[in-house]
């Protein structure tokens, strides 16, 4: 195999720079970000390629075509995790495009395009709570009101940006005008490839979001001496709430997928006292916007119902919002006919993860591979696994997308 081994000891490698003992956690400007960053622009180098970090960290590999006004075709993934990550998600979409990148420069092939490689600083948006932030800049969308959010320690995004050698004042000039197309490599993170006994497959939509910040504020008070009838336990009214999120999704499960994926209780609470106040999040998906609207809204009416119930109140702070993404049917149709070329049969499917190639669907025709996952596709879990075969077939099919890939189809 020319790929898939040398891909995954690269992620091997990557896996071991973590903000966490053993697993791995790996946020926006921490000094992990910069020693992973490091890392892939020497691959890249390595590769044939110019690499630098830009001024948001995320790291930028150029692979020029023989012509220096070639368009530019737009790959890359994130370089962030989640906590507690697999190793290969947004990874695969790096380390796949820089072994295409390195067997072209080893047969001295130029591409027609200029073909860039971008590992962005943050996608999971864990560190600062704002996701897609470097893609996010590159497609020119990129809200400096960010730079003022703080993170679990009260450090700004601006302050550790600066810290980490970057220059938010730059950050307009990131943005890309003049791409051609944006296609990524992705693991499926989810089961339907390995279910179908396929590799690989072509992705038709990527599902649109919206997540909102709940503060839910009761009545803290004494466990033992309130008697039950006159609570506002703002605890109890999440929970309620929180349940009500899941019910509404599961009756619309075919098209629709929530969850409540933080929830805190404000200074911690005390086993011997009633919450007062509690804040969780709510990451509503859906391949159709007007559903997801829907029951954002649903949801947010059944929340103050419950509240004026309880005698509590609550806060709804939306907070990011995409729209569902449509991949573009020609380069859809060229990654199936590269995926034919590798005697596989081209499986369309949608994605119900959210990527960065969604950011660049308003300015470029977008794609997105997709390699089978393990393990039953689970993914943003440690026993995310690929499987060097899998990511060999899936190198092979993106680098006869990119040998194939003419931009002129696209006009
Ligand atoms: O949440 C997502 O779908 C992606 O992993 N950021
Ligand atoms: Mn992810
Ligand atoms: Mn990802």
């Amino acid at each position: 195999m020319r790929f898939g081994p040398d891909i995954l000891r690269q992620a091997d490698l990557l896996a071991t720079i973590s903000e966490e003992p053993g697993r791995i956690t790996r946020t926006f400007l921490t000094p992990q970000h910069r020693e992973a960053g490091e890392l892939i622009a020497g691959w890249m180098r390595e590769a044939g390629m110019d690499a630098h970090f830009d001024a948001l960290g995320n790291v930028v590999g150029r692979y020029a075509a023989a012509d220096a006004a070639a368009p530019v075709l737009l790959t890359g993934s994130h370089m962030d995790s989640v906590v507690n990550a697999g190793r290969y998600d947004g990874l695969f979409g790096i380390l796949s495009p820089i072994a295409c990148v390195r067997d072209l420069h080893r047969r001295g092939v130029r591409l027609p395009c200029t073909l860039e490689i971008v590992a962005f600083g943050d996608e999971e948006g864990v560190r600062f709570g704002v996701s897609m932030i470097g893609s996010r800049a590159l497609a020119g969308r990129f809200d400096h009101s960010v730079l003022d959010r703080r993170d679990a320690g009260g450090v700004t995004m601006r302050e550790a940006l600066h810290a980490f050698g970057g220059d938010a004042e730059a950050i307009p000039s990131l943005a890309r005008t003049n791409i051609a197309a944006y296609v990524e490599a992705h693991i499926e993170q989810g089961p339907v490839l390995l279910n179908e006994g396929l590799p690989v497959g072509v992705v038709t939509s990527i599902a649109g979001g919206s997540r909102v910040r709940v503060r839910v504020e009761g009545l803290a008070g004494h466990a033992g001496t309130v008697p039950m009838p006159g609570r506002r336990d703002a605890l109890a009214a999440a929970a309620e709430m929180v349940l009500a999120i899941e019910r509404h999704c599961a009756e619309r499960a075919d098209t629709l997928v929530g969850t409540v994926g933080k929830l805190a209780v404000a200074g911690g609470g005390a086993i011997n006292v009633i919450p007062g106040e509690v804040e969780f999040t709510i990451d509503l998906r859906s391949g159709d916007d007007a559903k997801r609207r829907a029951a954002l809204a649903a949801v947010e009416a059944q929340c103050r119902a419950i509240a004026q119930r309880r005698g509590v109140t609550i806060t709804w702070e939306p907070f990011f919002e995409l729209a569902a993404a449509p991949c573009d049917a020609r380069l859809q149709a060229r990654l199936a006919a590269s995926i034919a070329a590798h005697d596989v049969a081209p499986r369309f499917l949608p994605s119900g993860a959210g990527h960065d190639a969604m950011e660049f669907a308003a300015i470029a025709p977008i794609a997105m591979l997709f390699v089978r996952c393990g393990e039953g596709g689970i993914s943003h879990n440690p026993k995310e696994t690929l499987s060097a075969e899998d990511a060999e077939v899936a190198t092979s099919v993106f680098l006869h997308f990119l040998e194939h890939f003419d931009p002129r189809s696209l006009r």
